[in-house]
């Protein structure tokens, strides 16, 4: 269940999100060179896992309503919440988005990233390099008085142009000492929609993007969203806060 109301953030609040995906960021890079053909997805959620606990930090997936792992590791036509697995072994030419939430002092910071496992061929580039962009161009529209329907529909309309689609059933969340909490931010919509955006707010914006259909299967583990036409999804995933002029991005290695 979501909280219902939109929570403005304090400053001391804030510089708790900054050390939080700040942290999350640099795990990402931290984890990046492993990602070669051979490697198991298990092994990245290890590794994972002991790099968090080195810094102090918990991994918020582990135990989240059941979840088994430390992180997500979404292969290919896993839109989302792929379970790490030792018999799952990359090979070149995988996607594989790596999603990873760690809690420092109690905040969490959310933010994944698609990567190319080797060289893949050029429309499989395109799918992760519109879904980069597709998050670039959310953030961009995150100003106060910007409403939250003007985030999906920037995002909906840059990734239909260039021949995919946006999943429905996964949307960005507000986020704090809290996972997963009000606001929902979709990856679709209309302009000029949805509740204004004020300084404080602190949200995710997380685009799945499909390479075919954006409907959803859910695999019998209860977790693993696939692909109903088991064509490519990928996805990439900052941690923002609503700034007095416009936006920062939390869930930079530096902070910048
Ligand atoms: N990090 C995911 C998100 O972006 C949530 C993962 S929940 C889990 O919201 F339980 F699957 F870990
Ligand atoms: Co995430
Ligand atoms: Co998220």
């Amino acid at each position: 269940m979501k909280t219902e109301l939109i929570v403005i953030l304090s400053q001391r609040e804030i510089e708790k999100m900054r050390q939080a995906g700040r942290l999350a960021a640099k795990l990402l890079q931290h984890l990046e060179p492993m990602v070669k053909p051979g490697v198991s997805t298990l092994e990245l959620n290890d590794e994972a896992e002991r790099w968090t606990q080195a810094q102090g930090a918990k991994s918020a997936p582990l135990g989240y309503k059941g979840f088994p792992k430390s992180i997500c590791t979404s292969v290919n036509e896993v839109i989302c919440h792929g379970i790490p697995n030792a018999k799952q072994i990359l090979k070149e030419g995988d996607i594989i988005n790596i999603d990873v939430t760690p809690i420092v002092d109690g905040y969490h910071g959310d933010t994944s990233k698609t990567f190319i496992v080797g060289d893949a061929p050029p429309k499989v580039k395109k799918l992760v390099e519109v879904t980069q962009e597709c998050l670039n161009l959310g953030i961009a529209e995150v100003k106060p008085g910007a409403k939250i329907g003007d985030i999906g529909a920037a995002i909906q309309e840059y990734a239909e142009a260039q021949g995919f689609s946006v999943v429905r059933d996964f949307v960005g969340h507000g986020i704090s000492n809290i996972f997963h909490t009000a606001p929902d931010i979709p990856h679709y919509g209309t302009r000029g929609k949805g509740k204004r955006l004020r300084p404080g707010m602190v949200f995710t914006i997380e685009p799945m993007i499909n390479e075919g259909t954006y409907e959803v299967e859910m695999l019998g583990d209860g977790w693993t969203a696939v692909t109903r036409d088991r064509q490519l999804s990928a996805q990439f995933e900052h941690t923002i806060v609503v700034t007095d002029d416009g936006v920062e991005i939390l869930t930079l290695p530096d902070g910048e």
